[in-house]
């Protein structure tokens, strides 16, 4: 049956070529930068489409800005496997965060057109658009949209340059009144699978090329506004100040001891804006954001507390207004384990005597969102020295294919549990 499938080297070639034409579009020259609803982000969308296209998918770009790529099954409409991620990233960025599964799922499906083999259920590729969630304080919304968990309150968040999201969809080509429309009802959708560089250390570590998610950890995100009195920098005595810079600094320094006194944690300060900022003026407010995460909800949530009850007593102590706004709260997801004993099955198809390791994701995917619809498994690649959220993110061309053939594999698994 598989005899005239690419091989891993082929298909790790083709990737990281495909990878070079996807990450042409980049919002900031010399990085890559492709926020949500960017022009560099419809400038993709339509070269997904169109390699979507030539891998014998229909494919159209949604309501929320996520291009579909569906090739039907025996049944027109019929239930379907939908293999994504994303192609939006974080401020400079890396390749393949996100970019290599929709690139993946691309080549899984052109490889089985060429070999002439039909599955017994749809296929579809999807590229979400909102997976970073570094322009709007959504969460996984292009995602959630598929699922049915889409928050209509997230249209009316802004940008930093004040711009609302349902503004910046109706530019992008989107409609926010589409959105509601594309939550997929339960039982059309068999399986998610998503491929994605593991963001961290252990498969290099371990000498795996792939490993398979058990679990994706539970994270909240904050917004903290410090709220201090500005001044003369050379006039008011340093007893007699509020200053909003030092006492976020010390909470900054108090999250990092939280996160090290619960188990399995990290915690993170990622944006930090000082008013007015000016040398001469003693720092009269800071807004800085919380990222905090973990395998456990209820480590999470008494993380939760202990931040709270931390950053109060020094906003109390040096007489700065405190206001702690959690915008995000997402418990653990267990990804599904058949679908992970598919992809080990998948592993042991593709040869070359690679492991099927275990191990859970400490970052955020879109498979988080897609779990509340229907079973959801991730496949991850071994990633340099574990350097994500970078320019310096690498993998090799071999573990990419060897990657892409476990989860072409695992999709005829899936299929062979249906004869
Ligand atoms: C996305 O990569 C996240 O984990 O924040
Ligand atoms: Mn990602
Ligand atoms: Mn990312």
């Amino acid at each position: 049956m598989t005899a005239s499938l690419p091989s891993a080297a082929v298909l790790g070639a083709r990737a990281f070529a495909a990878l070079q034409g996807l990450n042409r579009f980049t919002d900031e020259p010399g990085k890559l930068t492709r926020l949500y609803l960017s022009p560099s982000h419809r400038q993709a969308a339509e070269w997904t489409r169109g390699a979507m296209e030539v891998a014998g998918l229909a494919a159209f770009i949604d309501a929320a800005g996520s291009v579909q790529g569906r090739r039907d099954g025996p049944v027109p409409g019929g239930p379907s496997v939908i293999i994504g991620s994303h192609i939006d990233t974080v401020k400079d960025g890396g390749r393949f965060d996100g970019n290599l599964g929709v690139v993946a799922g691309i080549l899984v499906a052109q490889a089985l057109r060429d070999a002439g083999i039909a599955l017994p259920f749809a296929l579809e590729v999807v590229a979400f658009g909102d997976e970073e969630n570094v322009r709007y304080p959504t969460h996984l919304s292009t995602s959630a949209a598929l699922a049915g968990v889409y928050d209509p309150a997230w249209l009316e968040t802004r940008d930093a340059e004040g711009i609302r999201l349902a503004d910046a969809l109706v530019a992008f080509g989107g409609d926010p009144s589409g959105v509601a429309g594309l939550a997929r009802k339960r039982g059309a959708v068999k399986a998610y699978i998503e491929l994605h560089i593991e963001q961290g250390p252990v498969l290099e570590v371990e000498n795996e090329p792939v490993g398979i998610v058990t679990a994706i950890n539970a994270q909240r995100r904050a917004r903290v506004c410090v709220t201090g009195e500005a001044g003369h920098a050379g006039t008011v005595p340093m007893s007699l100040r509020k200053d909003a810079l030092t006492a976020s600094a010390e909470m900054a320094l108090a999250l990092e001891t939280i996160a090290a006194a619960h188990h399995q944690a990290v915690a993170t300060v990622g944006t930090f804006q000082v008013s007015p900022g000016a040398a001469n003026v003693v720092p009269g407010s800071v807004a800085f954001t919380v990222d905090f995460r973990c395998p456990s909800d209820d480590t999470l949530a008494s993380m939760d507390a202990a931040i709270r009850s931390r950053f109060g007593e020094i906003a109390a102590r040096r007489g700065v207004g405190l206001d702690f706004a959690l915008y995000t709260n997402a418990r653990a997801v267990p990804m599904d384990a058949g679908l992970q004993d598919a992809l080990a099955a998948g592993v042991a198809r593709a040869g070359g005597n690679v492991a099927a390791r275990r191990l859970p994701s400490g970052a955020a995917h879109d498979a988080m969102a897609m779990a509340a619809l229907c079973p959801s498994a991730m496949l991850f690649v071994r990633n340099e020295r574990g350097i994500s959220h970078s320019p310096l993110e690498n993998m090799t061309e071999a573990d990419a294919g060897i990657a892409i053939r476990v989860l072409l594999e695992a999709v005829l698994e899936l299929a062979r549990r249906e004869g």
